[in-house]
């Protein structure tokens, strides 16, 4: 008994012993598998949200460069930064190049894809720093609203000779003109994206403000002028630069016609938006500082009134504009044209100058003849520019301009000094 009793009591509690070994043991291993469990949770869980995200941000992977499908494997993530790893996957052409201020202040290509009203938005922003951090020089911009060619070209390649860096050319065209003239020429890839331009229409008004926009992108643009096949130069450029440059005004022409022609053109529907006060009549062919150039791309109240109430006998590019600039800053223009025309023969065209009309002294009576202020002072030059100009006048203005305007003889010397 007494050998019996010791060994049972070791059983009892070997068993009990054992029980509890057992017991650890089963904690223990469930223990360990819960934390298994939320462990792999866990991991499962990032490593879901880290291909979320990566997919997020290059789910354009697959299309752009299908020789490397998307494969979750984590070294592309850590063998380098997903900037560099993005930009070698994508052809080199597609990669971000780094663009400088001038490629922002003046677009090198003339030619875009934009739509009307992404042109207009674009250009109606105006920095809100006034010093600019570039050395600009200021620029006339040329604005020509045109069929197809301008037969009086040479004439204005000669003007313009010499001056690279103080102008800035813009052609509107009809859409199916494609012409491109030489390289040397002025005129080279200077065509804006133009649309059919039909007279007295919105269509006429969309071009100019489309020509406005364009010239608009152009920062250093400060001046823009509109022109016709049909105008010629009256100075050379340096004076007509000097001219513009210097003037406290724009030369947007605007003034109240109490006749038919002109009150008479208003429409009751347009009120209270615009009254017959505010509506003025003028000529087309404007001058606009880049101030009120922007006013003009920006106006998203008057222009659909217009285009609503301005039908015949209304035409818009005599009354949009004039009105537009009296409602809203009308100290910005001297209300008179810099762009002569002859309207002295009466009737709803005005002369169309040809060959035997052009002599020197026809020209400087349009130069010298009228009186106007300028800056609040009297002045007798009042007209840089003047129309309607035939083809056949071509010939004798090449003949004048150098001996009366003098600029383009000294410029040749100085491109060729061994002529
Ligand atoms: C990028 O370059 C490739 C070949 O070099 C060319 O086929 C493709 O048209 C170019 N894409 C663009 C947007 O210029
Ligand atoms: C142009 O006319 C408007 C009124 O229509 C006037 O307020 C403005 O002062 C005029 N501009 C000049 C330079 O006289
Ligand atoms: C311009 O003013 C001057 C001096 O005031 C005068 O002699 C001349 O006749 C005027 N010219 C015109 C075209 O009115
Ligand atoms: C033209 O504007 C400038 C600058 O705003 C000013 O100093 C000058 O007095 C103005 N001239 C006239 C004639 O108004
Ligand atoms: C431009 O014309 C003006 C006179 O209108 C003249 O004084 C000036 O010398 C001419 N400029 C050049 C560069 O020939």
């Amino acid at each position: 008994m007494s050998a019996k009793e010791p060994s049972i009591t070791r059983i009892r509690r070997e068993v009990r012993e054992g029980s509890f070994q057992i017991a650890t043991t089963v904690i223990f291993c469930l223990c360990m598998a819960s934390f298994v469990v939320i462990l792999a949770v866990f991991i499962n869980d990032h490593v879901k949200k880290f291909m979320v995200s990566e997919e997020f941000y290059y789910p354009h992977l697959n299309i752009i460069a299908p020789l490397h499908p998307w494969s979750p494997s984590s070294h592309f993530h850590c063998n380098s930064s997903p900037s560099s790893s993005l930009s070698s996957m994508l052809p080199s052409n597609l990669s971000v190049t780094h663009s400088t201020l001038m490629d922002w202040i003046s677009p090198k290509d003339l030619w875009h894809s934009m739509t009307d009203e992404e042109l207009l938005w674009r250009a109606s922003m105006v920095p809100c720093i006034v010093e600019y951090p570039y050395n600009r020089k200021p620029k006339v911009a040329f604005m020509f609203l045109t069929r197809g060619r301008l037969p009086l070209a040479p004439l204005w390649e000669k003007f313009f000779k010499c001056h690279e860096g103080l102008f800035s050319i813009y052609l509107h065209t009809s859409p199916e003109f494609t012409y491109e003239p030489p390289q040397s020429s002025v005129f080279y890839k200077r065509r804006i994206p133009s649309q059919p331009v039909h007279w007295g229409r919105v269509t006429m008004i969309d071009a100019e403000r489309r020509l406005l926009a364009n010239a608009l992108l152009d920062f250093s643009n400060e001046r823009f002028v509109l022109l016709s096949e049909t105008c010629i130069p009256l100075f050379n450029f340096t004076t007509i630069y000097t001219y513009l440059m210097n003037s406290n005004h724009s030369f947007l022409s605007s003034f109240d016609d109490p006749r038919r022609i002109g009150r008479g053109r208003y429409n009751k529907r347009m009120w209270p938006t615009i009254t017959l006060s505010n509506w003025r009549k003028g000529s087309q062919w404007f001058e606009v500082s880049r101030r009120l150039a922007v006013e003009i791309v920006s106006d998203v109240t008057y222009y659909p009134v217009f285009q609503e109430h301005c039908l015949p006998p209304c035409y818009m590019d005599e009354h949009y504009l004039p009105t537009l600039v009296n409602k809203r800053c009308p100290e910005l223009t001297s209300n008179t044209s810099i762009t002569w025309t002859d309207w002295s023969q009466g009737g709803s065209h005005p002369k169309r100058f040809v060959r035997r009309d052009v002599s020197v002294t026809f020209l400087n009576r349009v130069r010298f003849g009228f009186n106007c202020t300028y800056n609040g002072v009297m002045s007798s030059i009042c007209f840089l520019f003047a129309r309607k100009f035939d083809p056949s006048t071509l010939e004798p203005l090449l003949k004048i301009f150098p001996t009366q305007f003098g600029d383009s003889h000294r410029c040749s010397v100085m491109i060729n000094p061994n002529h």
